[in-house]
């Protein structure tokens, strides 16, 4: 398994002050900066595209950039991300025609390459790709928007795609995304789970880098209690 990484997804943050929230955020411990990128298309919603990736860069954030594509179709938008500063970038399998060109496409734009899958997307969409992957994304909410709740059948999709990963032998990283709070973290990464997105949980009320700190500190405890 990964080291553990929390990435706050910045889908919960105040837009209108985002470097500012992303600086407090990172200072508060985070890893990672998830990156939502929605198109009122493939998802019912409409978020943030290169150009703020590209900002954030320019504000100085020098985190890893954790992009999550939904929309489709995904490829024109590809080398966008690459050139705005992402680190990885994640998409859906049914938002692709071709699965295995999209993930060499991100690789060749130098960036690492993620697929996520819906509730409803069968583990089988990891056959014959997954060793091509820096990561797996489990969705453990319907993709579109943010403070929903965590399905709980994702925790033995997560126990699946973790064996399925072990197998492989190779340094793939299993992200969680949707529902994650400081008080079921501890049994997602029991699941299997090293690399955790939480939007609404951190970024809330009040929206200060001591909260933020203390939400992100209570969520690596409760990761490591697990870890023995
Ligand atoms: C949902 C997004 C998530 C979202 C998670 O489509 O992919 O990253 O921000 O939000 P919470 O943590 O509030 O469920
Ligand atoms: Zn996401």
């Amino acid at each position: 398994m990964q080291p553990t990484v929390i990435a706050p997804s910045i889908l919960s943050a105040d837009f209108a002050r985002l470097g500012e929230e992303v600086d407090n955020v990172l200072a508060a411990g985070a890893d990672w900066v998830h990156f939502d990128v929605m198109d009122n298309h493939y998802v019912p919603n409409l978020t943030i595209g290169p150009m703020v990736c590209q900002a954030l860069r320019k504000h100085g954030v020098q985190a890893f950039i954790d992009v999550h594509l939904m929309v489709e179709p995904v490829d024109r938008i590809v080398p966008d991300f690459a050139a705005a500063g992402a680190n990885l970038i994640s998409f859906h399998p049914e938002a692709s025609r071709h699965v295995h060109r999209t993930i060499q496409l991100i690789r060749s734009h130098g960036c690492q390459a993620g697929l996520v899958l819906n509730p409803a997307t069968p583990v089988e969409a990891l056959d014959w790709v997954l060793e091509d992957l820096d990561l797996v994304m489990l969705m453990s909410v319907n993709p579109g928007f943010g403070g929903q709740a965590f399905i709980p059948s994702t925790l033995d999709k997560l126990r699946a795609v973790r064996a399925m990963i072990d197998k492989t032998g190779k340094p793939i990283r299993l992200e969680i995304d949707g529902g994650v709070k400081a008080d079921n973290i501890g049994q997602i990464a029991a699941a299997g789970a090293d690399t955790f997105v939480a939007g609404s949980a951190i970024f809330a009320e009040p929206r200060t880098r001591e909260h933020y700190a203390d939400v992100v500190g209570r969520m690596k405890a409760a990761v490591a209690a697990t870890r023995g």
